[in-house]
């Protein structure tokens, strides 16, 4: 396991017992990718994989030198200008004007483990035989510029990590127009590209679509991840299913601009491209800088998207996160906001909360409208303390004093990166938004960007919080952003740095959280962003929960926790019970199947606890005493999709337990339909030759017979509409 380098033939092998990734470095010094894909035997020569090739219209790399074209080649990080029409991973301005380019093989180095990428969230290896490194180093030796490409494979996951430094290391000033953080070039293009897209409370809905001549791309200018496009996807054969086929898997480790690319030439190669999103990014580099890519991650395999799935979560939860939370398991929590928006007292808090208490819930998170003159959404932001004591009569201290006396933890909503006209901030700091001073900031939820690329801002805002957080008995906090970010600009830049905006921008939210983590590691973070708009691999690694989505009607949340899970973990995503008729959507849903959809996440509830009557409290406490009960396999289990709420009128999934001693499986009807099909539902990862009782009866399975003849889906008969968004879940226990 790990990197052989072969001298002789200059090739690099990087494999682990699920993947081999091989590169050649060049008679020339370029660098060819030769292979990646299915784990292939080590050997000296895979030269043959090449293409050579003499033909008209092309454009050799050296006179002399027919046969060998960038056109055609299959290349690490390649240049545009000089024979290779595709997508370019980088380019350079320099002070003539120039973006041509020529780096070549300088050296390289292999060592075990993985280094820290500085300021940026990164994949880590706990241990140095978790992983191993090679750093492959390239000159220009016009510019004397420096590229350092880093491939990190992990031992037990079929994962590549790959990060890039572009160093000025010549006496000119450059700027970098473009520099991705990974380009791959594959040898045939027949795949399906699978991908997350969706909106405000509809966010990471499934879409596939068959790769083509010409490029398809996915990205963000939004200055968030955003809920349109998440910064994810993958290939997949066109007969790779859910548990069969190959399937290669990209997703990039950041939350700010990113684009995601597969451009098929008409040839029929594929190039992925991944990085910081180029239409909103310049970077500007002084001799002796350096410029450090976000990380992107490469999945491989050929046991079809759950096996990417879980490849991913694994990878995220132990690999990427870093809070202590990251295996636990979490609190079910009950949060005010639907119940009460920004319109309570301190008596209506504590009567939900009580309430909260004898139904077995554990934390109680005040939402939005604790902090300054926040009334309503037009006022407060960047005012993060209490100022209206009539509503917090002794202020958060003595709120969270209460709660912890009734025996319940409590959490508080911040929305850090943002400011309202009107506050104390605003009035001292007018300069501190994004904005040229010339133009007029346009408004979002009639709030504006504080500017984080400085750092007397983030320091700013990191004192109030601190202030608030270390004065009261908090346990978490949810952390919003509810706006895209439009006029980008920082007061405090020079010109020829504005290009860096964005990208500083997501740095200082970084260095906050960073700050806000290490000062109090036992806080659980979630993050949020108007739900689900800001859900990416970036923000994981300082909050290891995100709020799903805003949408939290059960059947839309069945499509949104899907979709999701393709990536994320169910640890992650933040799910909650809401009342009906649901506020996003109007729809009426079983309590029960609310509960079954959201117990598949971070549990919870949203909604005013005290008008439930008592057959509905016994619900949720029944609720509450399963979740509880099953919490550790719900929440860290080996997740499963089994039916796709986007092909069918049901969905399914299930967790599995590391040993397979115990799963809980979940089936959702969708719309009611009369005289509808006898469903079946076929289990996943359970141990075969294994016995288990269902839903604590005595009868007995084996797991090949739930996996392969597949438990009968109860109906409740030929003619009743009522089974609209019914489910079922099955709880297996091993003999
Ligand atoms: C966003 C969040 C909600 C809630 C409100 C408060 O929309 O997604 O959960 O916190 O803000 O204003």
């Amino acid at each position: 396991m790990g990197i052989i380098y072969h001298q002789n033939t200059q090739e690099l092998h990087l494999f682990n017992s699920e993947l081999s990734y091989i590169i050649k470095i060049q008679k020339n010094g370029g660098l060819m990718n030769l292979y990646y894909g299915k784990r292939i035997h080590d050997k000296e020569d895979f030269g043959y994989l090449q293409p050579q090739a003499s033909r008209p219209l092309t454009v050799y790399e050296s006179p002399g030198n027919s046969g060998y074209s960038l056109q055609y080649i299959r290349r690490e990080y390649p240049d545009y200008g000089r024979g290779d029409f595709r997508t370019p991973a980088y380019l350079i301005r320099q002070e003539n004007g120039s973006r041509i380019t020529a780096f070549s093989y300088d050296s390289h180095k292999i060592y075990r483990g993985k280094k820290k990428l500085e300021g940026l969230p990164a994949t880590y290896a706990e241990n140095d035989e978790d992983a191993d490194t090679l750093e492959i180093r390239l000159t220009d030796a016009v510019t004397n510029a420096v590229i350092v490409l880093s491939y990190t494979i992990f031992n037990k996951l079929p994962v590549i990590a790959r990060h890039v430094q572009l160093i000025n290391g010549g006496t000119q000033n450059l700027v970098l127009e473009r520099a991705l953080s990974a380009s791959i070039d594959l040898p045939d293009s027949d795949y399906e590209m699978v991908y997350l897209t969706g909106a405000w409370a509809r966010e990471r809905h499934v879409r596939t679509r068959k790769l083509d001549h010409g490029i398809s791309s996915i990205g963000s200018i939004r200055g968030a991840s955003s809920a349109e496009y998440n910064p994810f996807f993958a290939l997949k054969r066109p007969a790779a299913t859910e548990d069969t086929g190959e399937v290669y898997g990209f997703c990039f480790i950041y939350s700010g601009n990113h684009l995601e690319q597969a451009e098929v030439d008409t040839d029929q190669n594929c190039r992925v491209s991944i990085g910081i999103h180029p239409d909103t990014f310049e970077w500007a580099l002084t001799p002796g800088e350096t410029f450090v890519t976000p990380e992107a991650v490469f999945v491989y395999t050929d046991y079809g998207l759950n096996a990417m799935s879980q490849t991913f979560h694994c990878l995220f939860k132990e690999h990427l996160m870093q809070s202590t939370w990251k295996d636990r398991q979490r609190p079910v929590l009950i949060n005010n906001w639907e119940a009460t928006e920004m319109d309570f007292t301190e008596n209506k808090i504590l009567d939900i909360a009580t309430a909260a208490k004898d139904l077995g819930i554990e934390l109680f998170v005040l939402d939005d409208g604790w902090f300054g003159g926040r009334e309503d959404d037009t006022k407060g932001l960047g005012d993060w303390f209490v100022t209206n004591f009539d509503k917090l009569p002794e202020g958060i201290e003595g709120l969270s004093a209460k709660i912890t006396d009734l025996g319940l933890q409590f959490g508080l909503w911040f929305e850090p990166e943002m400011v309202n006209p009107g506050t104390k901030l605003y009035d001292e700091h007018p300069d501190w938004i994004l904005c040229p001073a010339e133009r007029t900031p346009s408004p979002g939820r009639n709030q504006y960007v504080l500017d984080f690329t400085r750092d007397e801002v983030v320091d700013y805002i990191y004192d109030l919080m601190e202030k608030v957080l270390s004065g009261a008995h908090i346990s978490y906090v949810k952390w919003d952003m509810n706006r895209y970010i439009t006029e980008c600009y920082s007061t405090g830049t020079p010109a020829l740095s504005q290009g860096k905006t964005f990208h500083k921008y997501i740095l200082g939210v970084y260095r906050l959280y960073e700050k806000l983590t290490l000062r109090f590691p036992d806080i659980l973070f979630e993050s949020c962003a108007s739900g689900g708009a800001r859900f990416d691999p970036g923000i994981l690694y300082y909050a290891p929960q995100a709020w799903t989505s805003d949408d939290t009607d059960a059947v839309e949340r069945i499509k949104i926790q899907y979709g999701t899970s393709l990536v994320y973990p169910v640890s992650s995503m933040g799910a909650h019970v809401s009342q009906v008729p649901n506020q996003q959507t109007g729809r009426c849903t079983p309590l029960k199947t609310r509960g079954d959809v959201a117990m598949f996440g971070a549990f919870g509830y949203e909604l005013d606890i005290t008008a439930l009557d008592k057959e509905e409290k016994t619900a949720v406490k029944e609720q509450i005493t399963f979740v509880k009960k099953h919490r550790l396999l719900l929440q860290h289990g080996t997740f499963y999709r089994l039916k796709s709420p986007f092909r069918e009128n049901a969905a399914a999934w299930m967790m599995v337990s590391p040993d397979r001693t115990e799963a809980i499986a979940a089936y959702y009807n969708l719309l009611g339909t009369p005289n509808c099909r006898f469903d079946r539902l076929f289990l996943r990862g359970l141990d075969p030759d294994r016995k288990y009782h269902m839903n604590g009866s005595t009868e007995v399975y084996y797991g090949d017979e739930l996996m392969y003849a597949g438990i009968p889906i109860p109906h409740t008969g030929v003619c009743e509409s009522n089974v609209d968004f019914s489910s079922f879940v099955f709880y297996l226990s091993a003999l």
